[in-house]
């Protein structure tokens, strides 16, 4: 294992508009790839350069196993770092590999850019159960044209209508770059992502949804994806014309570069990310609902492609044409176009709530879940108006707030959990927050009601929860379909408008974890819940307080607070 040292700067950049801002991590949005293997050490040097906010950076997916206090979350797993402050986060992977990413933890920091991928590999992954030949991170994000802090305000406050009208985005970004019909239009100035690839290889796209609230679909013209990847965990490889990440969301896919490209074709191809925005709460006139990047081929020397003009493209377009006209539609032997699309399917009203499901990609290793759970924790979410008309995400009748330093319930206080299920034993902010204290080992399944009519995509730090089941309407115990054998292990699920999800753990990662719904509207919004994990206790010694090994913070993040 290699140890890989990070510095990074936090700040301001200027945005897309005038006066409008970006966070940035070196100066760049999104920020840098980290890239490790399992079991490497990180360490990354976070200085907060922003003028008057705390920040801080969340490894999401990561499991954090003795670390949880470097999970990156303001007010859960430590204070905010101060302005001008800079902390050291510093943790040793355990086995967990796969497509992921990091963002900003505090507020709304992450919908103003301050995200980017991580991308964990596993000892000769391209060549062991798949092969490919090459990869390439594609991280995608909607874009907004006011700060975060100021559309988060407007949606929870000033909002005069009788249902919860969410910001708008007003485009989509591949890797930063190619949304906004405005950029094509002007001869592109921020440019497209490429990516060159050889006729007859195969790379393998790790997508990333790093956006606030758009679910995107993406595709790519005439090509089709292999899905190998959900969240970390290896699927049984299926073929598909498109797929659709939630926020916060990851796949794997590979796709082949036709080894005889016919000649009339300009070698190069749309790769296409489009916003499903059926469930926006009203028209945006500017939204730009699609952004593009480039698939191009390197080709021999003697291979002449028809020129764009030729084909009557403006010549300032350096990819395929904009509109999908035919020309680009033909290549004879791709005939697979009439798969089932993954949850593409425009008629059906569940489709775009969907995940790669475990029907459709059943996990290549089979992990069994313990068979009965100790514990079932309900856990309901609504969106509501309160007394004073504000727009506020609930869990079981509460509604998060970040709490204030000395007010958090931090891993510092982690013993003081017990192993009392039921009763936190902790400080709690505010006082009718709810954290659900386990005990240590547990099989615990939550039993996650979404009243509300749009879908949501819940995410539990600190473990990769297998999906039990999934399904529309109430819950029902004697009939829901729960697959008990060989169900997907993932830490993002989309549990579906006015619908149901169950999912276990095994509460074996000791601290203190935050499970919300990834939508950063309604996170702020109080649509996040936590969970208390003690640590193992002290076999032998009679008591359940002590523990075999200590989950002390650092007094770097203890400071903080
Ligand atoms: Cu991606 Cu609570 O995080």
């Amino acid at each position: 294992p290699k140890t890989r040292i990070y510095r990074w700067t936090v700040s301001e950049i200027p945005g897309p508009t005038p006066n409008s801002t970006r966070i940035a991590v070196n100066g760049k949005s999104p920020g840098p790839l980290i890239q490790a293997s399992v079991h490497d050490r990180i360490l990354v040097y976070v200085t907060n350069a922003l003028p008057n906010e705390g920040t801080s950076i969340h490894w999401h997916g990561l499991p954090q196993p003795e670390t949880p206090f470097y999970d990156g979350t303001g007010g859960i797993s430590q204070c905010p770092i101060p302005p001008g402050a800079t902390l050291l986060y510093n943790f040793t992977l355990g086995g967990w590999s796969g497509t992921t990413w990091w963002h900003g933890h505090t507020g709304v920091q992450h919908t103003d850019g301050l995200y980017g991928p991580l991308v964990i590999h596993a000892p000769n992954e391209h060549k062991t159960s798949v092969e490919y030949d090459s990869e390439e991170v594609i991280t995608i994000s909607d874009v907004y044209g006011a700060p975060a802090n100021a559309l988060l305000d407007t949606y929870l406050t000033t909002n005069p209508v009788e249902t919860a009208p969410e910001p708008v985005p007003d485009s989509l970004v591949l890797n930063g770059q190619g949304g906004g019909a405005q950029d094509r239009e002007e001869g592109n100035p921020a440019g497209y992502f490429e990516v060159v690839v050889k006729p007859g290889t195969t790379t393998r796209f790790r997508l990333i949804n790093a956006g606030s609230f758009a679910p995107i679909r993406l595709f790519i013209d005439n090509h089709m994806l292999t899905v190998i990847e959900a969240d970390g965990s290896p699927v049984v490889p299926v073929r598909v014309r498109d797929l659709v990440l939630q926020p916060a969301q990851r796949y794997s896919v590979l796709v082949t570069a036709t080894p005889d490209l016919p000649t009339h074709i300009t070698p190069a191809f749309w790769i296409r990310a489009r916003m499903i925005d059926e469930k926006f709460a009203y028209e945006n006139v500017n939204m730009e609902p699609e952004a593009r990047a480039v698939l191009r081929y390197t080709l021999p020397d003697d291979y002449t492609p028809t020129s764009a003009s030729e084909l009557g493209l403006p010549a300032s377009v350096s990819g395929p044409p904009a509109g999908d006209t035919g020309e680009w539609d033909s290549l004879p032997h791709f005939d697979e176009w009439a798969l089932r699309p993954l949850g593409a399917q425009d008629e059906d009203e569940d489709a775009n709530a969907r995940d790669a499901d475990t029907k459709v990609a059943p996990p290549k290793r089979q992990q069994r879940p313990p068979s009965n759970a100790a514990l079932t924790i309900p856990f309901k979410f609504s969106i509501q108006r309160t007394h004073e008309q504000n727009w506020r995400s609930f869990i079981n009748g509460t509604s998060w707030e970040i709490p204030p330093p000395g007010e958090a319930a931090l891993v510092s206080d982690l013993a003081g959990v017990g192993s009392r299920e039921g009763s936190a034993g902790v400080k709690v902010w505010p006082t009718d927050q709810v954290i659900a204290a386990l005990e240590y080992n547990r099989t615990v399944d939550f039993v996650i009601t979404n009243l509300d009519d749009g879908d949501h995509p819940f995410h539990l730090h600190g473990y990769a929860p297998w999906l039990l089941g999934v399904g529309r309407g109430r819950y029902k115990p004697a009939t829901a379909h729960l697959d008990l054998i060989s169900p997907l292990r993932r830490d993002t699920f989309t549990v579906p408008r006015r619908g149901w999800a169950v999912v276990r753990i095994v509460a074996n990662n000791p601290g203190y974890w935050a499970f919300h719904c990834h939508i950063s509207w309604h996170m702020m919004g109080g649509g996040l819940f936590q969970i208390a994990v003690p640590p193992a206790p002290v076999s032998g010694n009679g008591t359940s307080m002590g523990s075999n090994w200590a989950i002390r913070a650092p007094d770097d993040i203890v400071e903080q607070c």
